[in-house]
């Protein structure tokens, strides 16, 4: 069961701070973040490609927290000069930033043969050279507040998922870099980290890319370890403990949020799960050799 972090953190825990996000106009991820910390007390500047949905996406976040201010920046995150323009925007606006969010990011499902050198670069412009521009944009503020930053990973890039080349390599770039930020700015006070979520209900990838006619087959939930999909909540609760002085002594690494979904990458498949676990079924080999002499007898 997820919980509400203001049930778990102080509900001001980040009250005279600023978060800067990358990719939170679309509702997805790092929506549910930038919402999380402005209801912890933030302030927020949130950049996205397109004008009026960053300014609509700056409003929404405002209403559903009375009294947090969030600023509203349009730029493409594979532009530097987009980031530095809105970082100074940003430290006109509010005076500081503590905390960086790089989250913009493009995907599609394609084979590697199916989508041209062009959609390659794009998605590695967007998801990898956005968050070094990203950082490296706010790294002077950051060293000010000696800040954090969160970029979003994912678990694709474990072993290798099907039509998921482009955005694999990315991801993989994006959690090596990390580690060097998190090796470079730790003497100056900066912690750097990801997040690699699964599957989260409620948002933009989960309708993409989790079947909603599974045709009759087993709950696709059940195949996750901890038994089902995530929440908005677990994003939650993840960012607020990276944000918080909880994390202090946490920097350079992966926290992934997926109730052990991407584990099932490397199981047998051809051992039933979770029915195998869950029936007790023996797994010794007379038991095993057993069943079969029964299964053949029915036969
Ligand atoms: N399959 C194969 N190639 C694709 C593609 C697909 N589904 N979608 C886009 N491309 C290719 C385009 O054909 C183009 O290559 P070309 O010029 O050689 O034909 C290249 O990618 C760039 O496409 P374009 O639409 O010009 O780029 P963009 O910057 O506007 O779009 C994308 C970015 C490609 C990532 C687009 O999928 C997108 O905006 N997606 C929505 C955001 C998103 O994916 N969010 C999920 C985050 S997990």
């Amino acid at each position: 069961m997820s919980v509400r972090s203001e049930t778990i953190f102080k509900p001001d825990i980040f009250k005279g701070k600023v978060v800067f996000c990358t990719g939170a106009n679309s509702g997805g991820i790092c929506s549910i973040q930038v919402d999380t910390l402005m209801r912890h007390g933030c302030n927020a500047a949130i950049l996205g490609r397109r004008a009026e949905l960053s300014l609509s996406a700056a409003k929404k976040f405002e209403e559903n927290n009375p009294g947090r201010k969030c600023l509203g920046l349009s730029g493409d995150v594979r532009d530097y000069k987009s980031l530095q323009d809105a970082v100074k925007k940003t430290v006109e606006t509010f005076g500081k930033i503590d905390f960086v969010i790089a989250g913009a990011a493009g995907n599609f499902l394609s084979p590697i043969e199916a989508a041209s050198p062009r959609a390659f670069e794009t998605v590695i412009g967007i998801d990898l050279l956005g968050t070094y521009n990203t950082i490296k944009a706010v790294l002077p503020e950051l060293k000010k507040t000696k800040g954090s930053i969160i970029a979003i990973s994912a678990t694709l890039q474990e072993g290798a998922t099907l039509l998921q080349a482009h955005a694999a390599s990315a991801k993989a770039g994006v959690d090596t870099l990390i580690r060097h930020v998190a090796l470079e700015y730790g003497p100056y006070g900066i912690r750097a980290n990801t997040i690699a979520p699964g599957p989260i209900e409620g948002t933009e990838g989960f309708d993409r890319l989790v079947p909603k006619d599974t045709g009759g087959q087993l709950n696709p939930a059940k195949k996750i370890p901890v038994q089902r999909f995530g929440t908005k909540d677990d994003i939650a609760n993840a960012t607020v403990f990276l944000c918080s002085p909880a994390a202090s002594y946490v920097t350079g690494t992966q926290i992934v949020v997926d109730g052990g979904e991407v584990l099932m990458k490397t199981q047998n498949s051809f051992i039933p799960y979770p029915e195998a676990l869950l029936s007790g079924m023996s797994f010794r080999p007379e038991d095993q050799k057993k069943d079969a002499k029964k299964a053949g007898s029915k036969l």
